[in-house]
C-alpha cells in the first residue's frame, strides 16, 4: 500500500518506520527542511531503541522515503496519517491548529479517494472537524478515521511491531477494510483490532492515558501515606498488585509521571470535560497531586541541610521523563533543578542520553558531568529522578569516598533499605522509611 505520514516526531517517525517495514511504500513529510536532509542522509532525528535498524533497512530497500512538501505527500499515499503536534493550549486544551492546518491543505490538493487518518491524540470530535474542513474544499470521496496510537516512548517500535490492540474509529466500511488490512501483518499474534465509531476511539486514548496517570498517582498518595504511617509501600504495591483486577503494572511510586503524553492528555480530557459542561473531579486531583509529587523531595533536601543550600552541590542522577529516551518534557528531574537553583544549590547532572536536550534547557547554570561517577565528586547529596538500568547497581564504596557525605534522595526507590543502611547510606526513597546508618 502507499501511505503518507504527515509529521515526523515520535509517533510519526515510528509510524511510517514500522509500516514500511511490512512492505508498503512511506513517504514522511516534515516542514522542517534541516531534518528532513538529516533523515534523507539516514540518520534518525530521535532517540528510540531499534528505530535506527528499521530506518536503515527501508530507506535501503527504497520503501520509506522523506520530504517536505505536503502535495508531495498528499498525492502519494492511499492512506494518509496526521502524525501532527497538538500542544497543550494556554487554557489546558489541545491545540488543533496544525492538524486543521493540514486538513485544508488536504482538502485542496485530493484528487482521488484518500483515507485520512488522525494519529495524534486529540479531543472528542476531532475527525468531524478535520471532516468538515476538507469537504468545503473538495468533492471528492474521502473517509477520516481516528486510529490513537499507544506507544511507549523507548519501546515504540516494539509496541507499533506487537500492539495489545488497534483502536480504529470509522464509520465507513470502505476505510476500516483498508485499515484492517494495512494492520493485519501486525496482529497475527491474535490480538484484536477494536473497530467503533471515531468519537469513541478518540475518547479511548484519553481514557486509557488519564486511567493510567490515575493509577500511579493513586500508588504516589498511597506512598506518601505509607511513610507517615510507617508502612511500606514496595510491600504494599506487591500485595495489591497480585489482584488481578489490579495489576502488577503502573503501580510504582515515584516522584510524579511526566513526559509528551500524560501530563498533556489529563490536563486535556480535563478542559474536555468542563467544555462539555462535566467536571472531572478525580482528574482535577491527578493533576494536583501530581504536580506536589514532582517536587516532593525539595523540602526533605530542604529540612535535612537545615533550610539552607547556599554553597551545597548536589549530583543529579537521571534527567530524561524516565529510562530509555532522551526526552525530558515534564520531567521531574527539570522541577527539581528549578528549585535548588532558585535556592542557591549548584548542580552537577548526568543522564546516559538526555544530556543535550537538558543542556539546551538549563545552558551553564549547570555542570554537566561525563558520567554517572563524575557526577559525585565533591556532592552534598546525590539526587535519582530516573531509574535508568546503570544506576541500579553503583560502587557503593566509590560514591562514598567521592562525596562528602553519604546522603542519597531518590525519587524512584533504586535499592534496598538494607543494603544501603549497611552500605552506610543516609537513604530517603518514596513511601519507606528513611534509613539512618
Ligand atoms: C504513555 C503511554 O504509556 C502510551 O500508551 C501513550 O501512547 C503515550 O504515553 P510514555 O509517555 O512513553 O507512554 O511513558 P510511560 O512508560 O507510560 O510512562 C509515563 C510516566 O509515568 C513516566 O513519567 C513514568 O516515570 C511514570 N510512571 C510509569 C510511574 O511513575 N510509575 C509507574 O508505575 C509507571
Amino acid at each position: 500500500m502507499k501511505i503518507s505520514v504527515i509529521g515526523t516526531g515520535y509517533v510519526g517517525l515510528v509510524t511510517g518506520t514500522c509500516l514500511a517495514e511490512t512492505g508498503n511504500e512511506v513517504l514522511c513529510i516534515d516542514i522542517d527542511q534541516s531534518k528532513v536532509e538529516q533523515m534523507q542522509n539516514g540518520v534518525v532525528p530521535i532517540y528510540e531503541p531499534h528505530l535506527d535498524i528499521l530506518f536503515e533497512r527501508n530507506i535501503k530497500a527504497n520503501r520509506l522515503k522523506f520530504s517536505t512538501s505536503l502535495n508531495e505527500g498528499l498525492d502519494h499515499g492511499d492512506i494518509i496519517f496526521l502524525a501532527l503536534p497538538t500542544p497543550e493550549d494556554e487554557d489546558g486544551s489541545a491545540d488543533l491548529s496544525y492538524v486543521l492546518g493540514v486538513a485544508k491543505n488536504i482538502g485542496k490538493a485530493i484528487q482521488n479517494y484518500k483515507v485520512i487518518v488522525d494519529k495524534s491524540t486529540v479531543p472528542v470530535g476531532t475527525s468531524d472537524k478535520v471532516r468538515e474542513v476538507i469537504s468545503k474544499e473538495t468533492d471528492v470521496e474521502f473517509d477520516v478515521v481516528s486510529n490513537p496510537e499507544f506507544l511507549r516512548e523507548g519501546f515504540a517500535v516494539d509496541d507499533f511491531l506487537k500492539p495489545e490492540r488497534i483502536v480504529i474509529g470509522s464509520s465507513s466500511e470502505k476505510a476500516t477494510a483498508l485499515m484492517k488490512k494495512l494492520y493485519k501483518p501486525f496482529v497475527r499474534s491474535g490480538n484484536p483490532i477494536i473497530v467503533m465509531d471515531e468519537r469513541s476511539a478518540e475518547l479511548t486514548k484519553y481514557a486509557a492515558n488519564s486511567f493510567l496517570a490515575t493509577k500511579i498517582t493513586f500508588m504516589n498518595e498511597i506512598a506518601n501515606f505509607c511513610e507517615k504511617v510507617g508502612a511500606d509501600v514496595d510491600k504494599v504495591r506487591v500485595g495489591m498488585g497480585t489482584d488481578s483486577r489490579i495489576g502488577k503494572r503502573f503501580l510504582f511510586p515515584g516522584i510524579g509521571y511526566g513526559g509528551s503524553c500524560f501530563p498533556k492528555d489529563v490536563k486535556a480530557l480535563f478542559k474536555s470535560g468542563q467544555d462539555n459542561d462535566y467536571e472531572f473531579n478525580i482528574l482535577k486531583s491527578v493533576i494536583e497531586v501530581n504536580d506536589t509529587q514532582k517536587k516532593i523531595l525539595i523540602p526533605r533536601i530542604d529540612a535535612y541541610f537545615n533550610h539552607d543550600l547556599k554553597g551545597k552541590t548536589f549530583g543529579i542522577w537521571g534527567l530524561a521523563f524516565k529510562p530509555e529516551t532522551d526526552d525530558i518534557r515534564e520531567a521531574p528531574s527539570a522541577y527539581i533543578i528549578e528549585a535548588l537553583l532558585k535556592k542557591g544549590a549548584a548542580l552537577k547532572v548526568f543522564d546516559p542520553e538526555a544530556m543535550q536536550n537538558i543542556e539546551k534547557k538549563f545552558g551553564d547554570t549547570l555542570t554537566y558531568a561525563k558520567n554517572m561517577y563524575d557526577t559525585t565528586k565533591d556532592i552534598d547529596a546525590l539526587i535519582i529522578c530516573t531509574e535508568w538500568s546503570i544506576f541500579r547497581t553503583p560502587d557503593f564504596d566509590k560514591l562514598k569516598s567521592n562525596m562528602k557525605n553519604p546522603v542519597i534522595f531518590d525519587g524512584r526507590n533504586l535499592y534496598d533499605l538494607e543494603d544501603v543502611k549497611n552500605e552506610g547510606f543516609y537513604y530517603s526513597s518514596i513511601g519507606r522509611n528513611t534509613t539512618n546508618s
